[in-house]
């Protein structure tokens, strides 16, 4: 099969679709892949990189997507990309169909074969190429708020780990998922105090069992809540009610009763987020301030450490790019019901009933 890399040109999106080690795994299996020229520079990867690795550099997008079979990419195609795309050619990456009617008409309209990395699922309901994002953005979260409680940038200016005689910051992690873990493991590893709420009791086992004594696990309801935003330095949000709006934990009214320079990170932005002021932010301009709380909510928080993130994704997202290219798409959908879940649009066909059920189409063939 020959695999085509384009550059991403969405507005400040430096991830590739594949780094040079997957390239060496498709060229192993002898597939031909075209990367397009600079498409991995942003997250640290090279042309020479990718030639060593067996790729062959292409000039222009254009030749990328009119000489290969399947595209491997991160973003969804935007829209000087929807002409390129060509009928039967296999287009693996996110798309989040449901955000975007006018791209749920371009793809079908194009004929390709849509497979979303973000409907790719596994049996127990969990989502595998988008659980490394939140990973990264659980992280990250911590390392945003320990930076915007610093006085210059309107926080409290507490230092999260304390110093011997001072006690340490504390932080209150909403939502004990991926998000939740990942930014309650990095806030007690830089020595804070950690109190993580969640209605999911067995989620609270399991942090009980694997953290330290200083990450405290409480029951999520609005008494609890109420009670601990008054006394902690930095909320992280990390709720998540699958395919809805997440719940407004926090409430406009309760801003009041924080101290001037808490730091609100709301990961859960993309989904609406789980409090009530929060709005969509960018990297340009991550921050905005209302009754003296600091609110942090960019929506694409892995763009901001591409190198990371590109190698989390890619981890991922190989096995299933090799049997793609091995066994072609509909026999790797065949065989492995997790991909089978990723098809969302086949040759002008949308094969996700939730897609239907968005924009209230009558039928799957639009
Ligand atoms: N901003 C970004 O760049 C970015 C990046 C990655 C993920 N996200 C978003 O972060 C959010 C969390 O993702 P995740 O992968 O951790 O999801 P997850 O499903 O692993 O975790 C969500 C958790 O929220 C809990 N929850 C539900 N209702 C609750 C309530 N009332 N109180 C407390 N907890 C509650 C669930 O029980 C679950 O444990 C999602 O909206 C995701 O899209 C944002």
């Amino acid at each position: 099969m020959i695999i085509g890399v384009p550059k991403e040109i969405k507005n400040n999106e430096s991830r590739v679709g594949m780094t040079p080690a997957g390239i060496y795994e498709l060229v192993k299996n002898n597939h031909t892949v075209y990367v397009q020229s600079t498409a991995g520079e942003g997250s640290g990867f090279f042309d020479e990189d990718y030639i060593e690795a067996g790729a062959t550099i292409l000039a222009t997008i254009e030749e990328v997507y009119l000489s290969s079979d399947m595209i491997v990419k991160v973003k969804e195609p935007i829209e000087p990309e929807y002409h390129l795309i060509q009928k039967g050619q296999v287009i693996f990456t996110y798309f989040h169909f449901a955000s975007s009617e006018k791209l749920t008409r371009a793809m079908i309209a194009r004929g390709a074969i849509c497979i979303a990395y973000e409907t790719v699922e596994d049996e127990d309901g969990s989502l595998p190429l988008l659980t490394p994002m939140s990973e990264v953005a659980g992280r990250m979260a911590i390392q945003q708020g320990a930076k915007y409680l610093e006085k210059p940038e309107k926080g409290r200016g507490v230092l999260l780990g304390g110093v011997p005689g001072v006690p340490p910051g504390k932080v209150l992690v909403l939502g004990a998922g991926i998000v939740g873990t990942q930014a309650a493991k990095m806030a007690a590893g830089l020595g804070a105090h950690v109190t993580i709420l969640d209605i999911n009791m067995k989620r609270l086992r399991y942090i009980n069992d694997v953290m330290p004594s200083h990450v405290v696990t409480e029951f999520s309801n609005e008494f609890n809540i109420r009670k601990h935003i008054k006394t902690h330095d930095l909320i992280i949000g990390g709720v998540l009610l699958k395919g809805a709006k997440a719940p407004n934990l926090i409430t406009r009214d309760m801003l009041k009763s924080m101290r001037p320079g808490t730091v609100i990170v709301d990961v859960a932005v993309d989904q609406g987020g789980c409090v009530e002021t929060t709005r969509p932010t960018t990297h340009e301009d991550p921050v905005y301030i209302i009754d003296d709380v600091v609110h942090y909510s960019v929506a694409n928080m892995p763009g901001a450490v591409p190198y990371t993130s590109t190698m989390a994704l890619t981890n991922v997202t190989l096995p299933y790019i090799l049997a793609l290219a091995n066994k072609g798409w509909f026999k790797a959908c065949e065989d492995d019901l997790s991909l089978h879940k990723g098809l969302n649009i086949i040759e002008g066909e949308v094969a996700y009933k939730e897609i239907i059920e968005t924009f209230q189409w009558d039928t799957a063939l639009a």
